[in-house]
């Protein structure tokens, strides 16, 4: 095991060595153009392109894995470097694969997946060539499990996208030397930039850790700018500052374990997504106690209520000390991609949400944004609460206005069992009548879909 003086002098060798390579960024910082005044932004194609990929697998995995207390075990429990470093011998990742990360992540309709690449107690798990031993090749894992993950990713035709902290518990330059520690992070930024192929996005998280310090934002986002044009930025602000848009390089807001609200966006220099990531427990990395588990339902419904606002839903899965994804995880997520696939559709990544009326237990309608005449009607706040021997009288049921839908429905047809769907026009409201449960009926978040008239 290297000393932390080891550890900071091979920090300095690589720091060096990327300045003699002639690697030094620009610092340029490219401002989309502004749109004129009262108009909503048009999304670049990056944005555009992530709003459209609608549901992401975000994975929180690493050394803390094996202790099965989540990713902040280190910090919570007090473990010491020397103690924590005892980790690194043990971390075989087996059964990381991330091909079948991908493979799960498909299987409930997830068209990219966000893998902490590093996390707060400042484990990489990619060759850092020579920036940190607190990387995976000080392990017995025995390759690179990023260029692992994004491989598997692009053969799956899932999107690969890292998660990296910038708060770092292991890292002393993070108290003792901000600025060398603010080139570490840049300098391990270019890596991932360089050694991996595209990357469709970068996920920063720890800001909130030092709110009052000088991130020096403009020069890590230049990195990838320079290097990565086509990558989302996005840095999440943390619990409790939820859609906030902060340097104009970020390309989405965050809503950790929040709910997005539709967003006006008139005036705005910039179309910025929003997203909003989630756990499946109450644990981001694994934790071996925890049986707080979310259903299928809550999940199919939290994923609706993300569109309707028009962001993403990031849901975290935490796999095993092995790498490998639990029974119960992969199993929610398939049932989860059954709704998916037979009732939401391919208007929840493609649709343009419609907002009409505030009431949040609603409904959500897409159009296309070609202008096509499909439209989809999605009926929230389904789920019968009463005694389960009375669904015919449960909440959720009846009659169902949408505001200002554009024209008249020719028709539509309920997605989950092909019948037709009843409607009437009340001035500008459609109103549409959700029938009683049947044997046999979904009664989570019901879907129609249908065209326009002319
Ligand atoms: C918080 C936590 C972190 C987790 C993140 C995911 O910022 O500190 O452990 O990775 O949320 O959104």
């Amino acid at each position: 095991m290297q000393s932390r003086r080891d550890i900071l002098k091979l920090s300095a060798v690589s720091a060096f060595t990327a300045a003699a390579m002639g690697k030094t960024p620009s610092w340029e910082v490219v401002q989309p153009e502004a749109p004129k005044t009262g108009e909503s932004p048009k999304p670049l194609p990056r944005v555009a392109r992530f709003e459209r990929m609608a549901f992401g697998m975000f994975v929180h995995w690493g050394l803390y894995s094996q202790l099965g207390k989540g990713e902040w075990a280190k910090k919570q429990y007090s473990i010491g470097y020397e103690e924590y470093s005892k980790l690194l011998p043990t971390f075989t990742a087996s059964e990381f694969s991330g091909r079948e990360l991908a493979k799960v992540a498909k299987s409930a309709g997830m068209k990219y997946v966000t893998l902490t690449s590093r996390h707060h107690d400042g484990f990489s798990l990619y060759d850092t060539r020579g920036l940190s031993t607190y990387d995976v090749t000080h392990t017995p894992a025995g390759r690179d499990l990023i260029l692992d993950f994004v491989t598997g990713c692009r053969e799956e035709g899932v999107v690969p996208m890292l998660y990296c902290t910038t708060l770092d518990w292991t890292d002393k330059r993070f108290n003792e030397d901000w600025d060398g520690y603010l080139k570490y992070l840049r300098d391990s930024i270019e890596i991932l930039c360089t050694h991996y192929g595209e990357i469709g996005g970068f996920w920063f998280d720890g800001n909130w850790s030092k709110p009052n310090a000088d991130w020096k934002e403009g020069e890590l986002y230049s990195v990838i700018r320079r290097l990565q044009p086509e990558a989302m930025i996005i840095n999440n602000t943390g619990i409790d500052a939820h859609g906030v848009r902060g340097n104009p390089e970020i390309d989405s807001t965050t809503f950790e374990r929040g709910r997005p609200q539709p967003v006006d966006r008139r005036g705005w220099p910039k179309h910025v997504a929003g997203e909003m990531c989630h756990t499946l427990n109450f644990h981001w990395g694994i934790g071996n106690k925890d049986f707080n588990y979310l259903s299928p339902a809550h999940v199919i419904e939290e994923f609706c209520r993300c569109r309707r606002a028009g962001a993403n839903l990031l849901l975290n899965v935490g796999p095993m000390a092995s790498g490998r994804v639990p029974d119960y995880e992969r199993a929610l997520l398939a049932r989860v991609g059954d709704w998916v696939r037979e009732v939401g559709g391919p208007a929840l990544y493609e649709g343009r949400p419609e907002i009409f009326g505030a009431e949040d237990d609603f409904g959500l309608v897409t159009t296309r944004p070609d202008g096509g005449r499909d439209v989809s009607l999605y009926c929230f706040g389904l789920t019968p609460t009463a005694d389960t021997r009375v669904h015919q009288s449960a909440r959720g049921f009846g009659k169902r206005s949408f505001n200002g839908v554009p024209a008249e429905l020719a028709g539509a047809t309920w997605a989950d069992n092909g019948e037709a769907v009843t409607f009437s026009r009340d001035g500008d409201t459609l109103v549409i009548d959700v029938p009683k449960y049947r044997e046999g009926a979904n009664s989570v978040v019901r879907a129609a879909h249908g065209t326009l008239k002319k």
